[in-house]
């Protein structure tokens, strides 16, 4: 059987010259024969060829990127901004009709920060030690309160975070969150490539895989049953967000009233750009379609275009949050085309030939990773929804030290946007004080200023919750 299997696998493999992941194959237990059989027959080889020879990249970025222009927007200030009052009018009655959910991916592997666990339970509430999860959700919880509703979250893991990440919302009761009401879900993977081709192994029976980027969300939220929960419990449109963005504003009004009033397929929340080579994705419009050129393809000279008054031209960006209609993702899913692989070359752990792991000190792979703003060239109607990054994106990328993007740098976001709120709200407050606010305990200008009446002076550190 084991003899009859390994025949039908290497003449298999080596029609697409991948025999050396069977290297090990008579020094393996039988149930490892049998593991890495399954994984062998799930991956389909044609098309991995097809990726590492280029023959599915978009074609020609560099063209595509000359094109670019700015793309269609309502900006913070300016003519469509002016009807914010009715945009936040119908963001507020679809989500008081329960017809929004919340769409988190938290499959990523964190590489960067270093952190040991899945990045969703990083401590990162600077008074509060509150986890991203727990942030996020408490967020849920607060706008369910307000508006006497219940919004699903549906939560993407990867085969690397899934069981720590259940693990963990168990322990804590979901922090709240009703059961029905959280459906986790997996991510697929992708196996990565050395610089001929050849897929590696990262041990004797296993061939390294890692998540397929957050693209894979789309497929993923279909084949988990989650799409069909969500036409179930009639939501009509989702709000998109990342794990490691602690300030991200769940179900943002002005940009879920905008994308209504639009009548949108996608509609993306951007910042404006402070230089023309900040490392943000650049929201573009190409040929009537809004699409995300990465800051490492677009050439200099297209970023550093200017309009007449001094301002730039592609100013617009990507902080990855959008909100989906329901009935969009369905119909993308259905598309084979909807979303390419963009390939990625990194560093992946793998055994030699004398079966010892190697950890490499420079990138030896390419991965190959769907991005979910992808999409938004195939969304009718799309638009960009700018909004001030101190109000919305304060990621967690980095460790420590690192010059940007750190557990420090969105902690101090995330004070200094609690500290407005206690101020606007015509509070004094002692230079030097700390604050942070749970949203369940005011969600909203008027409940902040009922619970801390004029004249409340604050001179201590203080967590509100
Ligand atoms: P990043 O691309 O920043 O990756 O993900 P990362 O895993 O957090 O960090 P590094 O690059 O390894 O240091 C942005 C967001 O997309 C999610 C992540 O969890 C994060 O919320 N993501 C990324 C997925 O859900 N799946 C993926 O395959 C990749």
């Amino acid at each position: 059987m084991q003899a009859a299997s390994k025949d039908r696998l290497n003449a298999h493999l080596k029609a697409y010259q991948q025999e050396h992941l069977l290297a090990f194959w008579s020094d393996l237990e039988s149930e490892s024969q049998d593991q890495l059989a399954r994984q062998l027959d799930a991956i389909d080889f044609e098309f991995m060829q097809q990726l590492h020879a280029g023959s599915r990249e978009i074609a020609d970025l560099e063209t595509v990127a000359s094109r670019a222009t700015s793309p269609a927007a309502v900006r913070l200030e300016g003519e469509a901004s002016r009807d914010s009052d009715d945009a936040h009018e119908a963001a507020g009655a679809l989500i008081a009709a329960g017809k929004i959910g919340a769409m988190l991916v938290a499959g990523g592997q964190g590489t960067r920060l270093g952190f040991p666990h899945p990045k969703g339970m990083f401590p990162i509430g600077p008074l509060s030690d509150r986890s991203l999860f727990q942030m996020h959700i408490d967020q849920l919880l607060a706008i369910g309160a307000y508006y006497g509703v219940r919004l699903p979250l549906y939560l993407m893991t990867s085969p690397a975070t899934h069981d720590p990440t259940l693990k963990f919302l168990q322990e804590h009761d979901n922090f709240g969150l009703p059961r029905e009401d959280l459906h986790v879900f997996c991510q697929g993977t992708m196996p990565a490539v050395d610089l001929d081709g050849k897929l590696l192994l990262d041990a004797p029976d296993h061939v390294a895989e890692s998540p397929d980027g957050h693209g894979g969300m789309l497929a993923a939220f279909c084949n988990s049953g989650c799409l069909q929960d969500a036409q179930e419990r009639g939501l009509e449109q989702l709000f998109y967000f990342q794990v490691d963005n602690p300030l991200a504003k769940v179900c943002d009004k002005s940009l879920i009233g905008h994308h209504l009033l639009a009548d949108s397929e996608m509609t993306t929340q951007v910042v404006a750009k402070g230089a023309p080579d900040d490392k943000v994705g650049n929201v573009v419009d190409v040929d009537g379609r809004l699409m995300v050129i990465e800051y490492s393809d677009l050439p200099a000279e297209v970023g550093e275009r200017r309009n007449a008054d001094g301002t730039l031209e592609l100013w617009a960006g990507n902080i990855a949050i959008h909100v989906f209609r329901v009935d969009f993702l369905e119909r993308a899913a259905q598309s084979n085309s909807a979303l390419p692989f963009h390939r990625a070359r990194k560093k992946v752990p793998f055994v030699n030939e004398r079966g010892e792991l190697v950890e490499p000190a420079a990138p030896n792979a390419t991965k190959f990773e769907r991005f979910i703003f992808d999409l938004m060239s195939s969304a009718k109607n799309a638009i960009a929804v700018e909004a001030a990054e101190a109000d919305v994106f304060a990621p967690v990328k980095n460790a420590t030290g690192s010059p940007k993007d750190t557990p420090e740098t969105a902690q101090a976001a995330i004070l200094a946007r609690d500290r407005l709120r206690i101020e606007s709200s015509g509070i004094e407050l002692a230079p030097d004080v700390a604050i942070e606010i749970n949203p369940r305990y005011a969600y909203d200008a008027k409940t902040l200023r009922d619970k801390l009446p004029q004249g409340t002076k604050i001179d201590r550190d203080t967590y509100f919750h």
